[in-house]
């Protein structure tokens, strides 16, 4: 990404498109979407995920591309601009902070599971689905968790294709990536819904997904729905805000981000129904097997089809691509802020960043292996605790800041001209969405999401 002394604009219109597409679109579509949906009973969860996507995460979606474009700078940076012009105190840009410390803390296990799939690259490349079946699937996925040298191995490629990225410039990279990768994957995994519905048993599948069932209905799938929502969308990480500081004027902030949004939700309900007509057809594979429910029913549906060799190589090192998108706008921020408020050499910064998200994914990695037991906090291991403090606790928090910031405190007159090209009375329904619906909303499940695990 070019930074000259004035803040780069994005010359086409479409580039913000495909950049935040980029972001939003990775492994929380393909791998934890399904996995947790499949842990808390389907329906019900999907249900208030959707709820969570339009009445929450698409007005704050707004609100952040918005704040970024204002502040024309890093968001750390940008915040700060946008409180002093709006003479709001400058502890706002608080929210730039928690976001770039959340968008490191995410990048040390996303690049683990990252890594999973590149292992799942080489497998697939190999042949090493043929035949495969419910039982032989998991026992792969679990001889796989228990290698600490090859998860280590993978993890630290993941981290230097990001580096890379970040080292040589993103736009063109991404440009390529997004808008013709992207789709790539998206027609690859039509296909496998197709060979699923074939294979698999598509009516349990289906129903499973939609049909909502009350008694499923918990405050732990709740709390997670509205985690995943920010987490889907990349926000409340300065991730949003920092490629909304490139996006022109001429372009409609309200209508891009429902475009964002329809894109990421539709890949990640793919997925769900790509994965669970397998599930359902395969003894072996439950829809609750957690954070392995990827990478045990694909390969199942790869094995079976024809040219399942090729397609399988193809679909993994397409998910890797959406992952590596993904990654690329957590780093950005953080070497942003590094560089524009230190001087650090963008190198340096980057290279330190890496190497410390590095060194906590280890935590992650060990967490699957050799300290399975190693439960410190509320039975939780350290994956499961930088899951929990990063979704549970500071994407909500972070969101709800950036929505009473942007409905309570932000001048008025900055926040219209931003949105002059929306219909004032679009402009009038999301401010008050904004305003009231999304921090009483965020506070309620957030609060009772803490009560439910703690006490
Ligand atoms: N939105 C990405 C996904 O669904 C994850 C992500 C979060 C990327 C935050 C960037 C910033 O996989
Ligand atoms: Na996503």
């Amino acid at each position: 990404m070019k930074r000259a002394q004035q803040h780069a604009i994005w010359g086409r219109r479409g580039t913000f498109i495909l950049a935040a597409t980029g972001s939003a679109v990775g492994l929380g579509n393909i791998w934890k979407f399904p996995y947790i949906a499949g842990e808390n009973g389907g329906g019900a969860f999907v249900l208030m995920y959707l709820l969570c996507i339009c009445l929450i995460g698409l007005p704050v979606m707004a609100a952040e591309v918005m704040l970024g474009r204002r502040g024309r700078a890093s968001p750390i940076m940008a915040m700060q601009k946008v409180a002093h012009e709006s003479r709001n105190s400058r502890s706002w840009s608080l929210i730039g902070w928690s976001g770039v410390l959340a968008g490191f803390l995410i990048l040390s296990y996303y690049s683990v599971i990252a890594g999973w799939t590149l292992e799942y690259v080489t497998a697939a490349a190999r042949g090493g689905f043929e035949g495969f079946d419910g039982t032989t699937a998991s026992a792969a996925f679990s001889a796989l968790q228990a290698d600490t040298s090859t998860l280590v191995q993978w993890q630290t490629a993941f981290l230097c294709m990001t580096a890379l990225i970040i080292m040589f410039g993103v736009t063109r990279g991404l440009e390529t990536a997004v808008r013709i990768l992207m789709p790539l994957l998206f027609c690859l995994l039509l296909l496998l819904l197709a060979y699923a519905a074939y294979i698999g048993d598509f009516a349990a599948g289906f129903n499973f997904l939609f049909s909502f069932r009350a008694s499923e209905l918990s405050m732990e799938g709740l709390s997670l729905a509205l985690g995943h929502a920010f987490f889907t969308l990349s926000l409340s990480m300065g991730a949003i805000m920092a490629y909304g500081s490139y996006m022109p004027h001429k372009q409609s902030i309200l209508k891009t981000a429902v475009t964002v949004g329809i894109l990421d939700t539709s890949v990640a309900l793919l997925a769900g129904l790509v994965i669970f007509p397998i599930v359902f057809a395969n003894p072996g594979v439950e829809p609750s097997a957690g954070p392995g429910l990827m990478f045990v029913s694909l390969p199942i549906v790869f094995g079976a089809m024809p040219l399942g060799e090729v397609f399988g190589t193809v679909f993994f090192l397409l998910v890797t691509i959406a992952a590596w998108s993904s990654t690329i706008s957590l780093l950005e921020p953080a070497v942003a802020y590094l560089t524009e408020r230190f001087r650090f050499h963008r190198v340096a910064a980057n290279l330190l960043i890496v190497f410390c998200a590095w060194l906590l994914g280890l935590t992650t990695v060990f967490s699957l292996n050799r300290w399975q037991d190693f439960k410190p906090v509320a039975g939780m291991t350290p994956f499961d605790l930088s899951l929990f403090v990063t979704e549970q606790v500071m994407l909500p928090l972070g969101a709800l800041a950036t929505a009473i910031y942007v409905g309570w405190f932000m001048n008025k007159r900055p926040l219209r001209r931003e949105l002059a090209l929306d219909s004032s009375r679009w402009f009038v329904r999301w401010l008050l969405v904004l305003k009231y619906v999304s921090p009483v909303l965020i506070a309620v499940v957030f609060v009772l999401g803490i009560f439910d695990k703690f006490v």
